[in-house]
């Protein structure tokens, strides 16, 4: 009889404690996607700072600005024009954008290419 009064107890404690421990650990699985908005992003990059000359899909051709999904550059290149701008219509963002902002936009013009 004393036994048995005994285990009920436990046997919820550990209950409990199982129930905790879920509960922690589902806490920090939500966690994780908090880390994410520290990669750059390509697409927010362009939309900020690319889409009103270019348009969301790099076809605008706003002012004369090339038909990005046509464009025949390298990644290289790319980043060269968009960094150092070019016949003052394209400007120059290196005074604007960080390198890794540059490379992610770039990034994102090389898809608008393969798409087409
Ligand atoms: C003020 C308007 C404007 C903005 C903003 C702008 N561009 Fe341009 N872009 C142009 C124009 C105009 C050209 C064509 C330049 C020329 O005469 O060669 C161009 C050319 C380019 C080219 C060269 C394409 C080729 O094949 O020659 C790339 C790549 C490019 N832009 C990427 C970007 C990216 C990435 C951004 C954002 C970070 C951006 N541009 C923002 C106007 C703009």
């Amino acid at each position: 009889m004393q036994n048995k009064t005994k285990r009920v107890p436990f046997g919820w404690k550990f209950a409990s404690l199982f129930t905790i421990l879920l509960l922690i650990v589902a806490a920090c699985s939500s966690d994780e996607p908090s880390n994410t908005p520290k990669v750059i992003s390509g697409v927010t990059v362009f939309r900020d700072n690319c889409m009103n000359c270019h348009g969301a899909d790099g076809n605008l051709g706003m002012n004369g600005a090339k038909r990005l999904p046509e464009s025949t550059l390298t990644l290289e290149e790319r980043i060269q024009v968009v960094t150092e701008g070019r016949n003052n219509v394209m400007p120059a963002f290196k005074t604007l954008l960080s390198e890794q902002k540059i490379k992610a936009a770039v990034e994102y013009t090389m898809q608008l290419s393969d798409r087409k």
